[in-house]
Formats: C-alpha cells, sequence, structure tokens
C-alpha cells in the first residue's frame, strides 16, 4: 500500500488546499499517513507570507532531502512535492536549490497532480501557470471528515497591499458559483458536517453566479446556505474593511446560523501608514465599521490582523495602533512584524524599522491583545453557552467543542453528543479552553 503525507503551512486556504489534495492522492490509491519516514509521497504546502515562513520550507526540504537518502538505500522510491505559495512564488528556483524536490506545483494547478506525479518519473516538474480551467471542475469528491469544515468560495486577490504577496500567489480574484458552494456544502452536511466556514483571501469580495444567473454577493450566499437542513452553523474568513457592505452588516442581525464572530484586518491604527499600506481606508472608516456591526449584532467577538513597523511607522504611529485596540477591544487577533517579501512595492522602500524597535512593537501590541483576550475568555465563566461538540476530549468521558465566539470548551458527555449542540455553563478559563459542564435546556433558560 503506498503512503501519502501531507503537510500543509500558512492560511486556512491552504489547509483546504492540502485536504484536496489528500482527497486526489487518496483517489491514486495512497493511504494517508502522519508518518513522514513510511511515505512514498510527501507534499508540502507551503506559505510566502513572511520570511520565516518561506525560510521553513528549506529547512524542512534539507531534512527530506536526507530522509529520501535513506529510503533509497533501502530500495524505496520518495517522491517530494513542494506545493502553495512559495511553489508559485519560486517555481523552477525550488528545483535549483533543493535537488530532492521532484514536482513544484501552484496554488491553482494541483487537480493535476495525479500527471505531475506520473511525469516525475522521467523528469522533475514544475506547473506554476495559472490554468484556463477550474481546478473545482477536476478535483475528486471531498472525503468529510469532522463536525467543522472549510470551504473555499473565493480565491485570489486585486488588492494589492504594499506589503503582500497573495496577489502574487494566488492570483486575480475569483469567485465559484452559488450551486457549486451549495453542492459541496449540502455533500459536507451529508457527511456530518454541522459547521461551514466559508473560505477566501477576501471572502467578503465574494460575487458568484446566482441561481438565476445573477451575481451573487457573500450575503446572497450566506442566506443558500443557511437553508440546508443540518447546518447550524456558518462562519466567514478573511475579510476586507473595504468589501463590509451595508448589506452583509445587516446579515450580521439576520442570519441565525451566522455566528457572532468577525475577523476583519486592519493592520495598524495610523492613517499615514494605512495610506502607504495601500489598504484604501482610514482608521475611522474601521471603527465606523466595527460600531455599525455591533449595533446589529451586541455580542459580536471580534478579531484582526496586525502589521508592526511598516517601513517608516514612527513611535507616534505605532500609538495610533494600540489606541485602536485600546478602544475597539479584541477576543482574538493576529500580529506581525513586517517582513519584506520580494516582488512586492514596500520592499523596495527605504527607511526599514530596526528589529529591536520591532520587537519592542510586538511586545507592547501582543501584551494588550493577550490581555483582551484573557478578559474575554474569562467573561465567558458564570454564562451559559451553546457548544457545538466536535470531539471527543482530552480525558476519558469527556467531550470538546466551541461556543459562538469560536472559544474551545471541555465538558463532560458522552460522545453521542458529537455534532450537537449542548448548552454548557462555563465553569473556568483555563490558558487555551475553557470548562464547563452541561446544563438542561431549562436549566439554560432559567
Ligand atoms: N486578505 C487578508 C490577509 C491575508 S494575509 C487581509 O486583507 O487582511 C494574513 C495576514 O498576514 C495579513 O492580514 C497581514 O497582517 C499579515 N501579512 C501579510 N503580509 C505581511 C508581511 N509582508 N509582513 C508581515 N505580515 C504580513
Ligand atoms: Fe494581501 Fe491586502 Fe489582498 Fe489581504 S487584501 S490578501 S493583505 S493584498
Ligand atoms: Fe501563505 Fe499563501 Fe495563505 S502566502 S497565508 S499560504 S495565501
Amino acid at each position: 500500500m503506498k503512503k501519502a503525507f501531507v503537510k500543509s503551512y500558512g492560511c486556512q486556504m491552504n489547509a483546504y488546499d492540502a485536504a484536496r489534495m489528500a482527497d486526489v492522492l487518496t483517489a491514486e490509491g495512497y493511504t494517508p499517513t502522519e508518518v513522514v519516514e513510511e511515505a512514498d509521497v510527501v507534499v508540502l504546502n507551503t506559505c510566502h507570507i513572511r520570511e520565516k515562513a518561506a525560510d521553513k520550507v528549506y529547512s524542512e526540504l534539507g531534512r527530506l532531502r536526507v530522509l529520501k537518502a535513506a529510503r533509497a538505500e533501502v530500495g524505496q522510491d520518495t517522491t517530494i512535492v513542494v506545493a502553495g505559495c512559495v511553489a508559485q512564488a519560486e517555481g523552477a528556483e525550488i528545483l535549483a536549490r533543493a535537488p530532492a524536490v521532484d514536482v513544484v506545483v501552484g496554488p491553482q494547478n494541483y487537480h493535476r497532480l495525479t500527471d505531475l506525479l506520473a511525469r516525475s518519473r522521467v523528469k522533475r516538474v514544475v506547473d506554476t501557470e495559472f490554468p484556463v480551467e477550474d481546478k473545482f471542475d477536476h478535483l475528486p469528491a471531498r472525503r468529510t471528515q469532522g463536525v467543522s469544515a472549510f470551504l473555499t468560495v473565493q480565491e485570489g486577490c486585486d488588492k494589492f497591499c504594499a506589503f503582500c504577496v497573495v496577489p502574487y500567489t494566488r492570483g486575480a480574484e475569483v469567485s465559484r458559483s452559488v450551486a457549486a458552494i451549495v453542492a459541496e456544502a449540502t455533500a459536507l452536511v451529508r457527511g456530518g458536517v454541522r459547521e461551514i466556514t466559508l473560505i477566501g483571501q477576501n471572502v467578503n469580495a465574494y460575487h458568484g453566479h446566482g441561481a438565476d444567473g445573477a451575481s451573487a454577493n457573500l450575503p446572497v450566499l450566506l442566506r443558500a446556505l443557511q437553508d440546508i437542513p443540518g447546518i447550524l452553523r456558518l462562519r466567514y474568513t478573511t475579510s476586507h474593511p473595504n468589501d463590509m457592505a451595508a448589506d452583509l452588516i445587516a446579515a450580521h442581525g439576520e442570519i441565525p446560523a451566522l455566528m457572532p464572530y468577525l475577523h476583519l484586518p486592519v493592520q495598524s491604527g495610523s492613517d499615514r501608514v494605512l495610506k502607504a499600506m495601500n489598504r484604501k481606508h482610514d482608521a475611522e472608516t474601521y471603527r465606523d465599521i466595527i460600531a455599525r456591526v455591533r449595533a446589529v449584532r451586541p455580542d459580536v467577538a471580534l478579531s484582526s490582523d496586525f502589521i508592526v513597523g511598516f517601513p517608516g511607522e514612527t513611535d507616534a504611529e505605532f500609538d495610533e495602533t494600540m489606541r485602536l485596540v485600546a478602544e475597539i477591544g479584541f477576543a482574538s487577533a493576529y500580529s506581525f512584524k513586517y517582513s519584506p517579501r520580494p516582488g512586492t512595492p514596500a520592499a523596495d522602500w527605504a527607511d526599514p524599522v530596526p528589529e529591536d524597535v520591532k520587537s519592542r512593537r510586538l511586545a507592547a501590541l501582543q501584551g494588550l491583545l493577550d490581555d483582551q483576550r484573557h478578559a474575554f475568555n474569562a467573561a465567558a465563566v458564570g454564562t451559559v453557552v451553546e457548544v457545538l461538540v466536535e470531539k471527543a476530549g482530552r480525558h476519558p468521558g469527556q467531550v470538546a467543542g466551541k461556543t459562538p465566539h469560536l472559544l474551545p470548551v471541555q465538558f463532560d458527555a458522552p460522545t453521542s453528543t458529537i455534532g450537537t449542540l449542548v448548552p454548557v455553563r462555563i465553569v473556568r478559563a483555563g490558558s487555551n479552553s475553557l470548562f464547563g459542564e452541561a446544563v438542561s435546556d431549562a436549566a439554560a433558560a432559567a
């Protein structure tokens, strides 16, 4: 039996792609393995977003080269595939730098993986041309697992923020049709999925073909999905402030299955920095969007992305980011030091902020965001929340699930509750998880 090892880095879109590549390999007769040493095919689904992410790939490939040689000594072939955004960005360069690699395949080409593996037996191959056909039409049916699933509805980005590689690695914005998405979602729900997170680099810029041939936006898509029998929860990520249209904000107050959680990256609280980043909105616009979402959905939990040390960022400008965070209050967030990326406009700009300044700003920002996260988690203690049970818990007799605010919860219940919503009283907030006890519906109402 041939075995395949697939490892993904980076965003949820990459995780989705990795799962679909695993589907392709399964359809080819491979069994998935988590033990890289026994794999006949190794796929690294790479991320190019920051320097560290890209560096990881080459150190991993160094280890794989040794592994491949060791397996060859005992007569076992190993095919090494580099997929994802580093593959797209660096293409044939990877073959030159990493002699063990057999296949380089971009994020829009992996539906051709079978063919590429066959061709690589003769000669190492690179496939990073943006294809004319839609990969989604050429992938085997999705093998579902679990209660909560990602579903790619939109890909690529036309926004060209000055720091970002995504428009280059993923290409232009493309939306799948409502019908294709509803079909995939329906199949997921039949397979036991109860929560679907719609994903896209700019998911709220979604504009696919609707049932009537007219263009459908994200609120229209969300409404189509909430009608699928068995769907309990919908989420979407990641979105851009400029695409938070009025009808999408309204949808947060109108679609019961849409969970009260919004990941809306802002990057900076300084108008000068936002302009230099080419974000095309100011801090006030962001504050206004948040206020409007909170007006229709007061219990919404907020999340964001931040970059510190963008070229030219002053202490005063960084303080504006701190002020925005202090004012808004986030339940969770991701924050990064600016990392110059080859091929992006900002990479050529002068005035890089010194590394120690970046580190100091990141520590300050993360300190504030951590405090906010802990306060948010602590505020859940004593409340009764609906938990969607996803799996067995860490200890026997326990199950684990998520709150509407995406907080993980452990509590005692039989595994027969997996896939259902259980009201749970939160009794304690740990560092990574909440702990609670199931209550009857009547108790929850009291
Ligand atoms: N489409 C999303 C973001 C995708 S990338 C959006 O528009 O917000 C995820 C996050 O990585 C970004 O929000 C940004 O905070 C961070 N990021 C992207 N490029 C970066 C870079 N060159 N250096 C540091 N962080 C970066
Ligand atoms: Fe990158 Fe900006 Fe596009 Fe987000 S909107 S993917 S940060 S270019
Ligand atoms: Fe990374 Fe590509 Fe996602 S660069 S963040 S894997 S779109």
